[in-house]
């Protein structure tokens, strides 16, 4: 049987994604007579302003939104690759749908362990049809470029006829450390995709936003993808309910992850990458092997209730492994010291 699990450091704990508890926080949201396509009209509505784009359309998964606006981008433009780093989410975890299903290739920018650098696109000889940037890049620690190096980037595939596309999967989470309004950083991007489940904590999906003819274009193939799900009401008024509450902590947690790392950095047994984390997200680095990491995770689940990642990536060191942490909700419940010391008995 499942360990009981009374706190948890994991932002998709089953904890917080109680059905029972989820659909009572939606009851006030889903007012008596609520026709069943209004929430989904209502979010795209509202995302489309807060993004600034004339349009935004719902996808079931953030999956389908971004290979079909990469395959917007290359069916209208000509040229079948795309640019994006070496550790995005397509490439890393979508069975190579991009090329499968798309018939696109992904050409890698920058290093494996770095946010890629201006340099790096000027070494991009080929024709592209989009660059993709994922902000935060969650597979590094969720580092974000400054602000001057994203509008660069960005600039560099404007002045090449190139499309921009952003991976806004945790958009959310990134916006307070930029100080900028949403739809300034969207401005950058001529296709914006954001997640409803993540920083925003609803169930699933995800809006792609963009000019009314790309997303007319993309909804051509959400249907034929098999994504146009009319009545996706439990998702979307989820994520309404998520911008409502979670969006204006994006902050605090921010903050609350920063104080996170600097009691795990001043511990000493771990480190954090980046050492000041950007956004709610960061990277523990445990000097010790993943299977001992997840190991002790488990165990102290058992013993005490409480919930770490159940996942810890390997290095090149096989004495090193690391762990994602992402405060939302449940992790502002833990102090700093409390944290630190969890992080000691991984081992
Ligand atoms: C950076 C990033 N992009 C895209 C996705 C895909 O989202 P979905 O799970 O809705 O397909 C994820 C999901 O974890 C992600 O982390």
């Amino acid at each position: 049987m499942a360990p009981e699990i009374r706190r948890s450091l994991v932002q998709h704990s089953r904890l917080r994604r109680d059905p029972h508890a989820r659909l009572r926080a939606l009851l006030d949201r889903v007012p008596p007579g609520t026709h069943p396509t209004r929430p989904t009209a209502e979010l795209e509505e509202r995302l489309a302003d807060l993004l600034g784009k004339p349009a935004a359309l719902f996808f079931p998964t953030g999956t389908m939104a971004q290979q079909t606006a990469l395959r917007v981008h290359a069916d209208r433009l000509g040229p079948r690759a795309f640019a994006a780093h070496p550790r995005n989410h397509l490439v890393l975890w979508e069975e190579q749908g991009y090329q499968v299903v798309h018939g696109l290739r992904h050409r890698p920018v920058g290093d494996h362990h770095r946010l890629f650098t201006l340099a790096d696109l000027d070494g991009v000889r080929e024709p592209l049809s989009a660059l993709l940037v994922e902000l935060p890049q969650r597979e590094i620690g969720g580092l974000l470029p400054a602000w001057e190096d994203l509008v660069a980037h960005t600039s560099w595939a404007r002045d090449r006829g190139v499309a921009t596309h952003l991976d806004g999967a945790r958009l959310w989470e990134a916006q307070p450390f930029y100080d900028r309004p949403h739809a300034g950083i969207a401005a950058l991007f001529d296709t914006v995709y954001v997640s409803l489940y993540k920083g925003l904590e609803g169930v699933r999906g995800a809006v792609l936003a963009g000019d009314r003819e790309t997303v007319d274009l993309a909804s051509v193939w959400r249907t034929r993808l098999g994504g146009a799900v009319t009545d996706a009401w439990p998702l979307t008024a989820a994520a309404l309910l998520g911008l409502d509450t979670a969006l204006p902590r994006m902050a605090a947690y921010r903050d609350h992850a920063v104080a996170l790392a600097a009691a795990i950095n001043a511990d000493g047994y771990a480190r954090t990458v980046p050492e000041v984390p950007h956004t709610p997200l960061f990277h523990v680095l445990v000097p010790a092997p993943a299977e001992a990491v997840t190991a002790a995770a488990r165990r102290i689940l058992e013993e005490t209730g409480v919930e770490l990642p159940a996942h810890a990536s390997t290095s090149p060191d096989p004495n090193r492994s690391a762990i994602e942490l992402t405060v939302g909700e449940p992790a502002l419940d833990f102090t700093p010291a409390e944290v630190a010391e969890l992080i000691r008995a991984l081992r």
